[in-house]
């Protein structure tokens, strides 16, 4: 039990960190919440200071999600661990307690985390990643539909016995947790008013 309770605060303490606002004040000098859509995540940071920030904030909240999930595996021992570790690590990003609780929505974290436990099915899932993005331009519609696509894949593999049923929990749990935090982009992309990439403005929340 205390591996469960330790991996899981490595993980949400993990998560807290704030990469977004901290690359984003270096890059600009004011704290990205307070422009576009006032989140920490990737897109708003390439949105609010540009794309060198972007990819590195993005490759440091993957590793917030792989990191717990490979200590799970590796430290303890246990795909359960690492799961659970995965999965507060994503709390973390999305409220992180060195930030106020607002923090992003989710999306690299998740995607970290399986890149941990279960690398080889990781791979496949950039690709799907970019043709979201590719034919629509919406960040948000990639991370809305591409997700649970991700998920119900993992789940497959999980039925079928090809992949640990823990992943398909830790991959059901962060899809609920993303569409959660995505519900003002749902709206806007129902209502056309969702900036695609390369496009500004501010959207809070
Ligand atoms: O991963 C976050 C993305 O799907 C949406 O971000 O800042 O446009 O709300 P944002």
């Amino acid at each position: 039990m205390i591996d469960y309770v330790l991996n899981a605060l490595l993980g949400y303490i993990l998560g807290s960190l704030p990469w977004g606002l901290i690359v984003g004040y270096l890059a600009t000098g004011r704290d990205i919440r307070e422009s576009g859509s006032g989140k920490t995540g990737t897109t708003n940071v390439l949105r609010t200071a540009g794309k060198v920030p972007a990819v590195i904030v993005m490759v440091l909240d993957i590793a917030k999600g792989a990191v717990p999930a490979l200590v799970g595996r590796y430290v303890f021992d246990s795909n359960e661990v690492a799961a659970v570790g995965a999965g507060a690590a994503i709390v973390g990003h999305v409220w992180p307690v060195f930030a106020g609780f607002r923090g992003g929505r989710g999306v690299a974290s998740t995607y970290g985390g399986i890149l941990g436990l279960a690398p080889g099915i990781s791979l496949l899932f950039p690709l799907i990643g970019a043709v979201l993005v590719g034919a629509t331009r919406y960040v948000s519609f990639m991370s809305v539909v591409g997700v649970p696509i991700c998920a119900a894949i993992i789940c497959g593999l999980a039925i079928a016995g090809k992949t640990d049923p823990a992943f398909a929990w830790y991959a059901l749990f962060a899809t609920a947790l993303v569409e959660y935090k995505h519900i003002p982009n749902i709206r806007r992309l129902l209502n056309g008013t969702e900036p695609r990439i390369g496009q500004g403005g501010d959207r809070p929340a």
